[in-house]
């Protein structure tokens, strides 16, 4: 099914109430909920970990798609998996062995992502795709919310091609609001990541992201 959904990403939530928010974007139409775990290491900032995961756990009723700025990956996917994440994405630059740490994280009963930064190109998930679920492509290099958008458009559309006719989701994480949307859409894209045009200022508070623009394109 390839349909968009839209995964609000809680980096730009109101930390002292996740679960509020969380309950806040699936009341609003949120199809899954976007978890940006970051280690201070792979990316400059840092958020949470394994027990603020499970935290969110409860919460969560439709799926909870981990996104993992992390390295090492490996040792902490049965955590990951403990914690309750559905999708448990990694990103291909995080260590020399993509392979097998998505393996791994189906072993673990998990759905296996796998990312790119913007500088890495489609060819090097080329033959990842048979062990994949979702190739998420980032939009912005990953750490920060509320970044510019960086036009990704000639990679989706080479991914799209990659993919053929396997049921790999592509999903779009950095920048995507209103008017980018489309663009990314257009290209192939059907899971579409939104931090910050989704909460602004610790709250929900744009919900014509929903539905009315981004559902639509
Ligand atoms: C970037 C994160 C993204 C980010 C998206 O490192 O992976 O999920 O929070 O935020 P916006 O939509 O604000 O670019
Ligand atoms: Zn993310």
């Amino acid at each position: 099914d390839r349909s968009i959904k839209i995964a609000p990403s809680i980096l730009s939530a109101d930390f002292a109430n996740f679960g509020q928010e969380i309950q806040a974007i699936e009341a609003q139409g949120a199809d899954w909920v976007h978890v940006d775990v970051m280690d201070g290491h792979f990316v400059p900032n840092l958020t949470f970990g394994p027990p603020a995961v499970n935290a969110f756990r409860p919460h969560v009723k439709t799926v909870m798609d981990v996104h993992l700025m992390i390295t090492p990956v490996d040792p902490y996917i049965q955590a990951y998996a403990d914690a309750g994440a559905d999708i448990l994405t990694a990103h291909i630059e995080a260590g020399p062995h993509a392979h097998r740490t998505l393996q791994a994280i189906r072993a673990a009963g998990m759905k296996a992502g796998i990312a790119l930064n913007p500088g890495t190109p489609a060819e090097a998930v080329e033959h990842l795709l048979d062990l994949t679920d979702l190739v998420c492509v980032m939009t912005v290099n990953p750490g920060f919310g509320g970044q510019k958008f960086i036009d990704m458009s000639a990679k989706i559309r080479r991914l799209r091609e990659m993919i053929g006719d396997r049921p790999v989701h592509i999903e779009i994480d950095g920048g995507v609001d209103p008017k980018t949307a489309p663009l990314v859409a257009a290209a192939g894209a059907d899971v579409l990541v939104a931090g910050s045009a989704v909460f602004k200022g610790g709250s929900v508070s744009n919900p014509s992201v929903y539905g009315e623009n981004i559902h639509a394109v």
